[in-house]
C-alpha cells in the first residue's frame, strides 16, 4: 500500500505493506526507498515522534527501524541534526546514458545574446518587490491568455514612443518568446488558408523552421544591400517575414523604397508582413528606423522581445497584430500553453513604466557600441576582412577574403579554442555554394571578458 505522510513539515511517500509486522515494514519501505534513489543521501527523515504520529505507531517501532537502518548503514543521527539517508556509493542505478555535455565556451562570441553579465538584478529585485507588496492574490491565479494587461498598456506606450509602433494594449499578445509567437501566428494563418510565405534568405534558420512547424511552406526572398527582395515575392504568398531594422544576419536595413513596396504589396493581396524587431533598440550612429508597422498598422504584425535586452532566459516576447488576427492568436496562445507566466510580465511591466528598462537598454547601447568599434578596429587591421551591415544590433558579419581560410576551417579552430561563433554558410536556404562568413556577437561576453574573447578571435583569424 502506497502513503504519503507529513510529519513536521517533512513530506515522505513510502511503499508500505499494512500486513507486515510493522517494524520490519516499515525498515522494508524505507530500505527499498533509499536503494532505488526516492531517498537520496543527505534527505532528513522525519522525526521519531512526528513519523509515529503520522503513519499511526508506536514511537518505539519508528525508533527501532531508524536504530535498524543506521546499523545497516542506510542512515545516521546526529543528535540535534534528526537522522539523515546516508549515500550509498555501490548503488547501481539503472540510468540511461547522459547526453554528451554541452561544449565548454572559453569565450562567446555567438551572434544575437545580449551580455547577461550586466542583467538589471537590483532594478528586477526592486520591481518584484514593488510587485508583490500589495498585490491581489489574483496574480496566482491562472493568466490572460493574451498577457496580462499592465504590460499590455505599458508595451503600447513604450512601442509608440521609442519604435512607432501604432499599438492599442488590445492588439498586444504577449508570448514565450518570437519563437512561440511565429509558431502561433503560422498556425493560425495556415488555418486561414496561408500555404507559402517568403522569408529571408539568408536567414534565421530556427524561425523557419518555426514557420514550416505551424503548418506554412517557406520560399526563400534573396537579400541584398538594401535588404529583402520584396519584388520577388512569389504570387500566391499569404505573408512575408522579415527583419527590416536589421536584417539577421546581414546587417543591412530594409530600403525606405522596399518598406513602402511590401506594404503596398500586404495592402492589396490581402497578405501580412510579419516584422521581427528583435534588436531594433540598439542603433549606434543615429536614431532607429522606425518600425514598418507605423506604416501599415493593419498589415503587419510586430513583434519584439525581452531575449535582446534583458535575456533569453525570460522568455517574454509580444506581437502587435491587425485587429482580424487578435481572436485567433489568442485562442492560440491559449491552446498552446493557457497563458505566459504571470511574475515576470508584472515585473516588466513594472520596469517600462518607471523607465527603468529605457536606462537600461541606454546603458547597453553605449557599451555594444564601443565594443562595435573596438571589432572593426580588429577586422581593419586583417586584410581580406570586410564587415558587413550598418552599426546596429548585437552582432556584426565578416565576409573572409577568397585567398585564406574557408568559413568551415575557422569555425573548427574557433571550436577547438573553445570559442562560440557562427557561421554564415547554414543560414541560407540552400547552403551549397553560398557566400561564407562569420557571425561575430559582440554584446555576449561580460565587459571584462570581451577585450579577451576578440584577442581569441583574431588569433585564430591570423594563425589560420
Ligand atoms: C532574428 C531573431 N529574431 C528574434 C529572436 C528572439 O527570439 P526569442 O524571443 O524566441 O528568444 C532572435 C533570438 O535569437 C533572433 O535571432
Amino acid at each position: 500500500m502506497t502513503r504519503s505522510w507529513s510529519s513536521f513539515g517533512l513530506d515522505l511517500h513510502l511503499d508500505l505493506q499494512v500486513t507486515a509486522k510493522r517494524r520490519s515494514g516499515l525498515e522494508s519501505a524505507l530500505r527499498a526507498a533509499i536503494q532505488d534513489g526516492r531517498l537520496p543521501a543527505g534527505t532528513l527523515l522525519p522525526s521519531t515522534r512526528g513519523l509515529a504520529r503520522d503513519l499511526g505507531l508506536s514511537r518505539g517501532t519508528v525508533t527501532a527501524a531508524y536504530g535498524q537502518l543506521v546499523e545497516e548503514g542506510f542512515l545516521a543521527t546526529r543528535p540535534g541534526s534528526g537522522t539523515t539517508v546516508v549515500g550509498l556509493a555501490s548503488r547501481a542505478l539503472a540510468t540511461e546514458p547522459s547526453p554528451p555535455a554541452p561544449p565548454c565556451l572559453r569565450h562567446d562570441l555567438r551572434p544575437g545574446l545580449p551580455d547577461v553579465s550586466a542583467f538589471p538584478t537590483s532594478a528586477w529585485l526592486a520591481a518584484t518587490r514593488r510587485v508583490l507588496t500589495g498585490a491581489r492574490p489574483e496574480i496566482f491565479a491562472a493568466g490572460d491568455p493574451q498577457g496580462r494587461i499592465e504590460l499590455r498598456q505599458a508595451l503600447a506606450d513604450y512601442l509608440g514612443r521609442t519604435r512607432g509602433v501604432v499599438a492599442a494594449p488590445d492588439r498586444i499578445v504577449i508570448t514565450s518568446g518570437y519563437h512561440q509567437g511565429v509558431i502561433l501566428l503560422s498556425g493560425v494563418l495556415a488555418a486561414g488558408g496561408v500555404t507559402s510565405a517568403a522569408v529571408e534568405d539568408p536567414g534565421h534558420n530556427v524561425f523557419r523552421q518555426a514557420v514550416q512547424r505551424g503548418g506554412v511552406a517557406t520560399t526563400p526572398l534573396p537579400v541584398d544591400q538594401q535588404g529583402a527582395r520584396v519584388d520577388m515575392v512569389p504570387p500566391g504568398t499569404g505573408a512575408v517575414f522579415l527583419t527590416p531594422s536589421h536584417q539577421y544576419p546581414t546587417g543591412v536595413p530594409l530600403h525606405a523604397g522596399r518598406r513602402q513596396a511590401v506594404c503596398a504589396w500586404a495592402r492589396s493581396t490581402g497578405g501580412v508582413v510579419v516584422e521581427d524587431d528583435y534588436d531594433g533598440e540598439y542603433r549606434y550612429d543615429r536614431q532607429p528606423i522606425g518600425a514598418l508597422q507605423g506604416i501599415a498598422p493593419e498589415n503587419v504584425v510586430y513583434c519584439g522581445t525581452a531575449s535582446k535586452t534583458l535575456g533569453p532566459a525570460l522568455r517574454l516576447a509580444w506581437m502587435v497584430l491587425p485587429p482580424h488576427l487578435v481572436r485567433k492568436v489568442v485562442q492560440a496562445k491559449q491552446d498552446a500553453d493557457r497563458f505566459t507566466e504571470t511574475l515576470s510580465q508584472l515585473v516588466l511591466a513594472d520596469l517600462i513604466a518607471g523607465y527603468a528598462y529605457d536606462r537600461h537598454i541606454r546603458a547597453a547601447r553605449l557599451r555594444y557600441r564601443r565594443r562595435r568599434t573596438l571589432l572593426l578596429d580588429r577586422v581593419a587591421a586583417v586584410p581580406g576582412l570586410a564587415v558587413h551591415g550598418v552599426p546596429a544590433g548585437l552582432h556584426s558579419l565578416l565576409t573572409l577574403s577568397a585567398i585564406g581560410p574557408t568559413e568551415a576551417e575557422v569555425l573548427d579552430r574557433c571550436a577547438a579554442h573553445g570559442l562560440g561563433i557562427r557561421g554564415l554558410t547554414e543560414l541560407h536556404h540552400d547552403p551549397d555554394g553560398r557566400p561564407q562568413g562569420l557571425l561575430v556577437g559582440f554584446a555576449a561576453p561580460s565587459e571584462r571578458g570581451y577585450p579577451a574573447a576578440l584577442d581569441a578571435l583574431f588569433a585564430v583569424l591570423r594563425s589560420a
